[in-house]
């Protein structure tokens, strides 16, 4: 079966980007002239993925509005048959359908999944976080749905990480099946300590079968208190083969601050506009406050 559709959770409260978030959701602060919710939708449309839900909570309404915004902007620049404005604006809006649907509370990120439920029905389909932004040549959920294709169920997109910071990740106890690809075994969220299974991490890319449902409807809270979907998927492999797949390219975590400004510097870095001066600018700025 294709996968047709993705749902984007973007409800989540941003407390790692106070104050900002407060009034800005974090999945519109950008990386350069774009949110970073808008490269992600963009990987999915870049995917073949044709209808998106975005996951937001009532103070998050403005997501909704820039994405009008952005159907309108792509609206008038095509009357003016302006195809290179067109093509750098990516015509999201007009290859999609993006819907949308409201998480009461903040209960989890397992807890916002199940607000898909009507929206996905029986079949498998795509997650990407809202504020995990991963550039590689070939679109990392594309990866994944490849993957998906050979062997017909859930697929978690997964990378190795440095030790320190297993803890703030979904991780992988799993078997190496082949290069990349890994057979899951269980899944702990943010492990502490003696729970830590591996230096494999959970990053903010999966296929999921429809099953998940009926598990997050009656799964107890778990880390923080919150519906985990790891914790879900955790038991989802207890009860079909779940895989996970390392995939390629640069992730960038914009929930916090380091992260958000690391996009913000290689993005910048890659832009045939402006690197030139960029580069020049940052070799002398860094020169100027390199006191070693
Ligand atoms: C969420 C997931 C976690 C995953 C991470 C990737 O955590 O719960 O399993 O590893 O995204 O970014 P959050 O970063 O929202 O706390």
């Amino acid at each position: 079966m294709r996968i047709k559709k993705a749902v984007i959770p973007a409800a989540g409260m941003g407390t790692r980007f106070l104050p900002i978030s407060r009034s800005i959701p974090k999945e519109l602060i950008p990386i350069i002239d774009r949110p970073t919710i808008h490269y992600i939708v963009e990987e999915a449309v870049a995917s073949g993925i044709e209808d998106i839900l975005i996951i937001i909570s009532e103070e998050k309404q403005s997501i909704t509005n820039y994405f009008r915004g952005l159907s309108e902007q792509e609206l008038k620049l095509s009357e003016r048959k302006d195809m290179k404005g067109l093509k750098s604006l990516g015509m999201i809006t007009e290859k999609s359908n993006i819907y949308y649907t409201k998480q009461e509370e903040p209960l989890g990120l397992g807890d916002a999944i199940r607000y898909a439920k009507d929206f996905v029905g029986d079949e498998p389909f795509a997650v990407l976080l809202g504020d995990d932004v991963i550039y590689s040549d070939k679109p990392c959920i594309k990866q994944l749905m490849e993957v998906y294709d050979r062997f017909g169920t859930s697929i978690l997109g997964v990378r190795k990480v440095d030790k320190e910071n297993i803890i703030k990740y979904g991780n992988l106890k799993g078997q190496l099946k082949e290069d990349k690809i890994y057979i899951v075994d269980a899944l702990v969220e943010k492990p502490v300590d003696n729970e830590i299974y591996s230096n494999i991490a959970v990053l903010g890319r999966y296929i999921i079968t429809p099953g998940i449902f009926e598990i997050l409807d009656n799964i107890e809270p778990g880390k923080d208190e919150e519906i985990q979907l790891t914790d879900g998927l955790n038991l989802l492999a207890q009860k079909e083969t779940v895989y996970a797949y390392e995939f390629e390219g640069r992730r960038y975590d914009i929930g916090n601050k380091m992260g958000f400004l690391e996009a913000n510097i290689e993005y910048a870095l890659r832009d045939e506009g402006f690197s030139q001066d960029f580069i020049k600018y940052i070799l002398k700025i860094a020169e100027k406050h390199n006191k070693i």
